[in-house]
């Protein structure tokens, strides 16, 4: 099989060579197993329907089957983000790992990783994923690889402890089950969603609960079933969409609706505006009353919105108010500044307490891998502690540094 590159003809392997050496210059591969995991696996025997182009491209997922209304269910995860977990989890001969969202291709790697002395499990909750899966692992030699119809939520309580347990779906939380089918020197990464944003967190013990030892950004299709994420939605006007997982955020969309009418209040921070992911995710964890800011293109240019809510973005809500991340051209900050957009009654103390983290945030945590995550499990502690997001089975908090 060969496959068209501009002008040149490629075939599988000089695609996988050049994927393998551009996730190394990228630092997604930062070791010799990753790097001869992603060397070994034919990566397009896993996504047969797919042009060869786009099973080798480091940042494109593969589609691979969507529901009656188009929404993508399951996909080959991108290359990028496969290395970057990879990495994460610290994979070692002989361990036994745990993956939960299945497609065959992560699932090879692992076994690459663990090698002939190691196991691994991948379960996944649809029935036609698992079968996929199976065929093409049984085609490209993977045939010691377990394959497991049953929603991940409970685990494979059969092959616990693992080692390892990589979650490939975006988890709303983190249920029992992976943490108790979990060893005592195990490690869970999960792609953990906090109001819309996404982290692959790697966990480890640490006690009672789970500590975080590295993050990075990852996009996931969500997790279906028993953990399937709690939601709420405002559809403002045309193109406009409010969204928060926080029971205690309200959201009304007439209320919204009435403050996107009222003028505009803009307060800039004086402070710098960079590395936009850790920015947003400083926001999510520390705004009281966090939701997220979606807009179409045609909203934005039709200027209802700010051009920063094309992606989504942190948004400060009260009742009847709405405060949101912009940013100016500003030489004096470094490029770019950060700035506050509010509409409604609050606009004034919304921008405050926005505004106030936007400046916390630029002179204290601005670099990467600031954030420490820790995982409490159980009843949630009364009163809640700052900074904690209430979940079904504990409760999420980050602290910077
Ligand atoms: C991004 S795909 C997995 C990609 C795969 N690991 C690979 O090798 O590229 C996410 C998968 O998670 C599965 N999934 C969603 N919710 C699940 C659940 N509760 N339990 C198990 N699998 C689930 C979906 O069916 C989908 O196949």
């Amino acid at each position: 099989m060969t496959a068209l590159d501009g002008a040149t003809v490629r075939n599988p392997d000089e695609l996988r060579a050049d994927m393998v050496r551009t996730l190394r210059d990228q630092d997604a591969i930062t070791s010799e197993p990753v790097a001869a995991a992603f060397s070994a696996v034919p990566r397009h025997r896993f996504a047969p329907e797919a042009p060869l182009s786009l099973a080798y491209d480091l940042h494109s997922t593969v589609p691979v089957k969507k529901d009656e209304h188009g929404l993508v269910l399951s996909v080959m995860s991108a290359a990028h983000l496969q290395a970057v977990m990879l990495e994460q989890a610290g994979i070692e001969p002989g361990m036994k790992v745990l993956e939960i969202g299945s497609g065959g291709v992560n699932a090879a790697y692992l076994q690459e990783l663990v090698g002939p002395g190691g196991e691994v499990t991948t379960v996944d909750i649809d029935r036609d994923i698992v079968e996929r899966a199976r065929l093409c692992l049984d085609e490209a030699g993977y045939t010691q690889v377990k394959t497991v119809v049953a929603d991940g939520e409970s685990g494979v309580p059969d092959g616990a402890p693992y080692d390892r347990v990589i979650v490939t779906a975006a988890a709303w939380d983190i249920p029992p089950s992976w943490i108790g089918g979990l060893a005592e020197k195990g490690r869970l990464v999960v792609p953990l969603t906090v109001c819309g944003t996404t982290r692959s967190i790697a966990f480890d013990h640490d006690g009672d609960s789970l500590i975080s030892r590295s993050y990075g950004l990852a996009h996931f299709v969500p997790m279906q079933g028993e953990g399937a994420a709690e939601e709420r939605k405002a559809m403002l006007r045309d193109g406009v969409v409010v969204r928060t997982d926080n029971v205690r955020v309200p959201l009304s969309a007439p209320a919204l609706n009435r403050a996107l009418d009222a003028p505009r209040l803009e307060r800039w921070s004086g402070a710098a505006y960079d590395l936009p992911d850790e920015l947003d995710l400083y926001l999510t964890l520390n705004l009281s009353a966090v939701a997220r800011l979606h807009a179409d293109k045609e909203a934005i240019e039709r200027r209802l919105v700010e051009a920063s809510a094309l992606l989504g973005v942190p948004a400060l809500v009260s009742e009847d108010s709405i405060a949101y991340r912009t940013r100016r051209e500003n030489e004096e900050t470094g490029g770019y500044e950060s700035g506050v957009v509010a509409h409604g009654p609050q606009a004034e103390a919304l921008a405050d307490e926005y505004a106030h983290l936007l400046r916390r945030w630029a002179h204290d945590h601005r670099r990467r891998g600031a954030a420490t995550f820790r995982y409490l499990p159980g009843p949630a502690p009364s009163p809640l502690p700052q900074n904690a997001v209430p979940r079904r089975h504990g409760i999420v908090t980050a602290t910077w540094n």
